[in-house]
């Protein structure tokens, strides 16, 4: 069964209608197919099966607890960035072996938090990191693992904004320091992997093969002064299709490239996807408010789904009821910004007060960045699995949103 596809013309998710869906939660309303998530989940690891690599899904793309909780019963990992990632990898009872700490700013209390939980692995950004968990490890008795995440220098075929690297790039250590800082004797720490992440939404393979190529020689390196390096965390980074002309390589042309550079490596394997799990697993339903000459304005906007307004990037947007004559059209938001437009330029039919629109593959990166700027509460959330549904985010209450405010 396709996640999202028209039954009479009424846009459905699985087999349920989004009409009802709306009528029943209230819009801006984020929607998950569940089937498609497993799918997306089952796809990568068949697609890197003979690497048999840990796959630590990125909660940074979408960190909604059933969600997780969907994935770890597939068997997911996960990659967390921070001490609120933790606090829900937790939540949902995640084996602590198999979390990956990533992230430039780790503070101290949250460093001593994951060390607690006993996280698979910390990966150290610069070499204050590395020292600052050296110190905190040795005050709780703890010998924790930790991967250098490294700064190949490579440039990624993707937007600026998402790129991660390059030199100028504030992300990993550059491949010189990374191997004074592997020179040095950390007594409190097990200093046994390298990690990479050129960035996200990857135009093609070619720049995550020669990070890993760096990372290997790295490891060579490591090895032949000694030391030993014995897993390699290849990032994320894979990207979906936003477009109907869109055909960016899939997991498996990835997988095609990396996993065979990859199988005389005897040590283990990690994967950090994001997007590729959850972007086309989900969509946002938004309702029409006014039509004003050529602009739509809807009740989502940038506060819903920020990823329009800030990298240009480009969401389909489908009438939840099709019929009648197309015309151009551009969608805008609620908010008081110029910049607040979700789509701009495209054929859709005549759309009255009320009418519903869906933006498509909002599952990444979508609720994740959604904010309360104009004081907005935050959206719903609904997973959809065959004919059943359930509300997995209640909508945020004029109430909650300013309860910690003092
Ligand atoms: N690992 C690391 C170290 C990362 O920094 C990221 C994403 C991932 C894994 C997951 O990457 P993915 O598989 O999702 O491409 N907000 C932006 C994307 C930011 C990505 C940040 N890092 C967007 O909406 O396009």
């Amino acid at each position: 069964m396709l996640p999202f596809q028209y039954i009479d013309d009424q846009l459905h998710c699985e087999a349920v209608p989004l009409a009802a869906l709306a009528a029943e939660f209230g819009t801006p309303l984020y929607v998950y197919s569940a089937n498609r998530l497993r799918e997306n989940y089952r796809r990568i690891a068949s697609a890197f099966a003979q690497l048999k690599p840990t796959i630590c899904y990125s909660v940074k793309a979408n960190g909604n607890l059933s969600i997780l909780r969907l994935l770890k019963d597939e068997g997911a990992g996960f990659d967390i960035v921070s001490g609120g990632e933790l606090f829900r990898v937790m939540t949902i009872g995640a084996e602590a072996g198999k979390v990956v700490f990533a992230g430039v700013g780790k503070t101290a209390a949250e460093i001593e938090a994951a060390l607690r939980a006993g996280v698979g692995w910390i990966n150290v950004e610069s070499e204050g990191e590395l020292r600052r968990v050296n110190e905190i490890a040795g005050r709780l008795g703890a010998k924790p693992n930790v991967a250098i995440r490294l700064r190949p220098d490579v440039e990624a075929d993707t937007h600026h904004h998402i790129s991660t690297g390059s030199a100028a790039s504030k992300f990993g250590v550059p491949m010189e320091a990374a191997w004074a800082m592997a020179r040095r004797h950390w007594p409190n720490v097990s200093l046994r992997g390298v990690h990479v992440h050129i960035g996200s939404q990857l135009g093609s393979p070619n720049g995550t093969l020669r990070a890993i190529e760096a990372a290997l020689e790295f490891a060579r390196r490591a090895s032949r002064a000694g030391a030993q390096i014995d897993s390699l965390d290849i990032g994320g980074g894979f990207p979906v299709a936003y477009r109907d002309d869109d055909a960016p390589p899939d997991v498996e042309a990835f997988a095609a490239i990396i996993a065979p550079r990859l199988d005389s490596w005897p040590g283990r394997i990690l994967i950090e996807p994001g997007r590729s799990v959850v972007a086309n697993s989900g969509l946002l339903l938004t309702s029409v408010q006014y039509n004003k000459e050529r602009i739509v304005i809807v009740d989502a906007g940038m506060h819903t789904l920020i990823r329009p307004a800030l990298y240009e990037a480009h969401h389909r947007v489908w009438p939840v009821e099709r019929g009648g004559e197309l015309r151009r059209a551009d969608v805008a938001g609620p908010i008081c910004e110029s910049a607040d437009f979700l789509a701009r330029d495209r054929m859709l039919p005549p759309m009255a007060e009320g009418d519903l629109l869906a933006v498509l593959d909002a599952g990444a990166y979508g609720l994740a960045m959604a904010s309360n700027y104009n004081s907005r509460p935050l959206p719903a959330e609904v997973m959809v699995d065959g004919e059943s549904y359930r509300l997995i985010r209640r909508r945020q209450t004029p109430g909650e949103m300013i309860a910690s405010e003092v």
